[in-house]
């Protein structure tokens, strides 16, 4: 359960590597946190940033979990309840931004980028959500992209598949509110992160820490969406309205 002051207890990061999901964990009060379950696709680099968050008061346990396995997903967050109780929040962190030259011409690969960036974050999300359906309370972060807002012709696959996930966890979220449970919406730009090493920055770039800064706020505040930074949000209400041809020709499509 959430403490009385409304800060996290237990909290489970799917994507127990992901730079933004671990400064998201980093980000809570440390003095009410109890228990962090890694989910990683690797145990041994999970266990690399499980010694970082590790304290007397903070148990932190690394799980293996891979996403694409959607079949046994909900066996998965089971066993992972089981073990721990009740998940205060847990952050659907996981993704790949895939080589775009390969996924938009390789079918198969197009595909499996796809299943790991919509079908199992998808299948993630309602695992959760029926274990916090149950328990009555907590809060699922689901991490978008401004790629999904306006999809670029750079990476057509990613940028579709968060669309998707944007819009089945707005749905998702209206869905199962009555039952206690909220979902979080959280559209970041670009992060200097793992995942965009060595790639140019885009405009109003930021950092996991400063968008663990509107995670945590946004949860408190129970935002059903957040945009990190900011600014984010109007520059992409003009930028939804640009007509194709004109997008197509600028440079951040
Ligand atoms: N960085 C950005 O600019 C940016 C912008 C907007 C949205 N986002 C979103 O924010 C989230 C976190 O991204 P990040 O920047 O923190 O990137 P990151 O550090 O690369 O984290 C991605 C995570 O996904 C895991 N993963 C990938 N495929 C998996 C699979 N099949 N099964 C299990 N885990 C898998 C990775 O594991 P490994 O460590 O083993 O690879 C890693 O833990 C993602 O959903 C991303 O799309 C990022």
């Amino acid at each position: 359960m959430q403490n009385a002051f409304g800060n996290p207890q237990q909290v489970l990061l799917l994507g127990g590597t992901s730079d933004i999901g671990l400064a998201i964990v980093h980000a809570f009060d440390r003095s009410a946190l109890r228990r962090v379950v890694l989910a990683c696709r690797e145990v041994a680099k999970g266990e690399a940033k499980a010694q970082e968050l590790r304290s007397d008061s903070l148990q932190v346990d690394v799980v293996e979990f891979h996403a694409e396995a959607v079949a046994s997903t909900q066996a998965a967050i089971d066993a992972i309840a089981d073990s721990v109780g009740d998940i205060d929040v847990a952050i659907v962190a996981f993704a790949q931004l895939g080589d775009s030259t390969v996924t938009t011409t390789d079918a198969a690969a197009a595909a499996a980028l796809a299943v790991v960036d919509f079908g199992a974050a998808v299948a993630a999300t309602v695992a959760v959500g029926n274990r916090m359906r149950a328990q009555g309370h907590g809060s699922i972060v689901v991490l978008s992209s401004v790629a999904g807002e306006r999809v670029r012709m750079a990476n057509p696959v990613y940028g579709g598949a968060k669309a998707g996930l944007d819009g089945f966890a707005q749905g998702y979220g209206d869905a199962i509110a009555a039952d206690g449970v909220h979902v979080m919406i959280v559209r970041p730009g670009f992060v200097h992160s793992q995942m965009t090493t060595g790639k140019d920055a885009a405009p109003f770039a930021t950092t996991p820490d400063a968008v663990a800064k509107i995670v945590v706020a946004g949860l408190r505040s129970r935002r059903r969406m957040v945009w990190a930074p900011k600014i984010l949000r109007p520059v992409f209400s003009a930028l939804r309205h640009v007509p194709g041809p004109l997008w197509r020709r600028l440079p951040l499509s």
